[in-house]
């Protein structure tokens, strides 16, 4: 039991440590490839004027979001998952620029704490803690509910909240636990908060920016494993390739709503980003000594937490990301996702069979 516990924590972390090995041991090392590493170690700025090394502040130092006129010019983003690592710092330093933040959390003590430590370093932020458990469609609609009874606009949603489960789990709705998390709560939290992010748009002309936190992992899905049954209720679980198909669900998720939004001329746009490698605690919990002692030779690789927290905020609120839709980000700079992630019958067919399930399971009525 013991060894298997380990070996699963284990398997999550191969599979990033083994993408490095393979880059390092087979010829698969192309000119360009070895390029984008020595860019990434040494830290090299891409097209965007940043790179693996900027941090969430350096990107958000010039964007002017905090309100000069009136209240109502504050912009006001959710983040999700912000209790801790790259979510937790999103949320410090966009409260930092002046951003109203909505934290919904399930552990309310979690967030307390991490709105005590913003407000100490920037007193004047304003924070408002909610509940929620995104691994339940009556919590997200109750949060949904409750944030919108706020009467606040809505600028930015930030579905960052991420969960590997290493063994098989179910959601109080009888669905995998990391694919009802990571993918399915995210969903029905967007779904139930995009009308509100159109009409803020429309009515202060500020583009509306959602971004989903997916990782590169998503490279790993084979298409004859992305089935949406298997998703849900898995015969054969693999705790690796289930955080991998949440993960690659999160960028087609981004891909079809961005094409529907452009479609409907809808001021808001939606991108994917990958934060890169950081030890948080999606990571720290799969203790173990070869996991302890891949990470202590692999620390150069790691990103710290500010480092992670770079891209989503730079999508999020650069003016330099403004019109982009349907991307795929990692080191603040647009790259390619797979050719799983980019083909739009598949994101389509993956829309519809989430919008059926929701409209079954949640008793949620999408328009
Ligand atoms: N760290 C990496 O190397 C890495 C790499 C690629 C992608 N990512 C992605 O980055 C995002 C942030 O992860 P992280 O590394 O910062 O991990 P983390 O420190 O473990 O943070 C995960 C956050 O998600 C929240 N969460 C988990 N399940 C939830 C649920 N059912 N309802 C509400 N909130 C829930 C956690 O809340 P609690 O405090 O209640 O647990 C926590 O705030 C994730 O989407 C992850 O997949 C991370």
């Amino acid at each position: 039991m013991e060894y298997n516990r380990h070996r699963v924590h284990e398997s999550f972390i191969y599979t990033w440590f083994s993408t490095i090995a393979a880059v390092l041991q087979f010829k698969v090392v192309s000119c360009a490839l070895m390029k984008a590493i020595v860019k990434y170690l040494a830290g090299l700025a891409g097209p965007s004027g940043y790179g693996s090394k900027s941090t969430a502040e350096q990107v958000t130092q010039h964007c002017s979001l905090s309100s000069t006129s009136s209240p109502s010019s504050t912009l006001t983003a959710i983040i999700t998952g912000a209790t801790s690592g790259i979510g937790a710092e999103t949320a410090r330093v966009l409260a930092k620029r002046g951003v109203r933040i909505i934290i919904p959390a399930r552990d309310r003590k979690k967030a307390t704490l991490v709105k005590e430590k913003i407000l100490k370093e920037s007193p004047e932020a304003d924070i408002t803690l909610l509940e929620i458990d995104l691994s339940s469609f009556a919590s997200v609609k109750r949060f949904c509910t409750e944030f919108l009874s706020l009467g606040l606009p809505l600028n930015i949603l930030i579905n960052n909240a991420g969960k590997f489960s290493q063994k098989l789990e179910y959601s109080e709705d009888k669905i995998e636990m990391t694919f009802a998390t990571n993918y399915l709560g995210h969903f029905l939290l967007t779904e139930m908060l995009l009308e509100k992010m159109v009409e803020t748009a429309a009515e202060t002309g500020i583009e509306g920016r959602i971004v989903n936190v997916s990782s590169v992992i998503h490279h790993w899905v084979k298409r004859n494993h992305f089935s949406f049954s298997q998703m849900l209720n898995p015969s054969n679980y693999n705790g690796t390739r289930a955080y991998a198909q949440s993960k690659l669900a999160n960028i087609l998720h981004a891909k079809e709503l961005s094409r529907q939004l452009k479609e409907r001329k809808a001021n808001v746009t939606i991108n994917a980003v990958h934060p890169g490698i950081v030890k948080t605690g999606i990571i720290r919990d799969h203790k173990g000594f070869i996991t302890e002692s891949l990470f202590f030779v692999a620390a150069k690789l790691l990103k710290s937490t500010s480092q992670g927290a770079a891209t989503t905020c730079y999508v999020a609120v650069s003016p330099q990301t403004e019109g982009m839709s349907g991307l795929y980000f990692s080191d603040c700079n647009q790259c390619h996702s797979s050719s799983l992630a980019n083909d739009e019958a598949v994101a389509l067919k993956l829309w519809k069979l989430t919008r059926s399930l929701i409209r079954r399971r949640s008793h949620y009525t999408v328009a």
